[in-house]
């Protein structure tokens, strides 16, 4: 009788146990994602920081600081991200870094283009820019970009302003490309170039801060361009957190904080 009842017994407990395993199971694991708070680990973020006030290399610090890198690591804390971690790459290595998955996403002052957007996904713009150029401060005959026929231009690899010299290689211009945009402005103090075509806020920064001893800007601004973080295609879920937080962050006045930090005024309406 002993035997049979401890025998029943355990018989119950296994039926229960396998029961709670099948359908209850089921119901648990359904209602958790919905209970707990969306703690995300680490936010990977690719940026090519030779780019002055948007991503460069803070002072006696491994970090990078700037406009974007300040932007990025709010809209991380904004979505819950413990961690935002920055990593440096080539510029033109950022696409295909995003498209591997090796990075969650990038922002390195990238212009939104019909061209990037069949491969990435961009946030909302974020930034209003453009395209100029300037040259060397003992060129006289530029006065407007034609007149850079026959020059030698320098800019950086993968960039829109790369694409923009390339119109000039057919008048007898040589473009001389470099991996990052601070090579590019060494090639003109070093009178390898006569001119540099890059990004407006880009160029005024660099000639504030020591550029003018050397270059100044020439002609007209060539080009509107918005800036947008980019993210995969595979990813949409991330670009709908990102632009949701831009959002936030635009209204509860972190963005104007940080446009004012770094370009001394309000963004304009
Ligand atoms: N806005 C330009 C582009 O999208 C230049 C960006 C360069 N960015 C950088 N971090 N170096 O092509």
């Amino acid at each position: 009788m002993k035997k049979i009842t401890v025998l029943l017994s355990v018989l119950v407990l296994a039926l229960g146990i396998l029961a709670a395993g099948c359908g209850g199971g089921d119901k648990k694991e359904e209602k958790k994602p919905a209970a707990a708070p969306a703690v995300k680990e680490e936010l990977i973020v690719g940026t090519e920081p030779s780019f002055a006030p948007f991503e460069f290399p803070e002072k006696d610090s491994k970090e990078f600081t700037g406009f974007d890198m300040d932007l990025i690591r709010a809209i991380a804390k904004e979505m819950g991200y413990k961690k935002c971690t920055i990593k440096n790459m080539g510029f033109d290595a950022l696409i295909p870094a995003i498209n591997a998955g090796n990075i969650d996403v990038s922002i390195a002052g990238f212009s939104i283009t019909e061209e990037r957007k069949k491969q990435v996904i961009f946030s909302q713009p974020y930034y209003k820019s453009g395209l100029a150029f300037v040259v060397r401060k003992d060129v006289n005959d530029v006065k407007k970009f034609e007149d850079l026929k026959g020059k030698t231009i320098a800019v950086q690899l993968g960039t829109t302003g790369a694409l923009y010299g390339e119109k000039l290689k057919d008048k007898g211009s040589v473009v001389k490309t470099f991996n990052t945009s601070d090579l590019a402005c060494m090639e003109l103090k070093n009178k390898g170039a006569d001119a540099v075509i890059s990004d407006l806020p880009v160029l005024q920064y660099f000639l504030k801060n020591g550029g003018s001893e050397y270059a100044k800007l020439a002609g007209e601004p060539l080009t509107a361009e918005d800036y947008g973080i980019v993210i995969s295609k595979k990813n949409p879920e991330l670009a709908k957190g990102i632009d949701k937080a831009l959002d936030a962050l635009k209204k509860n006045g972190t963005y104007d904080k940080l446009y004012e930090k770094w370009f001394g005024s309000k963004p304009a309406k």
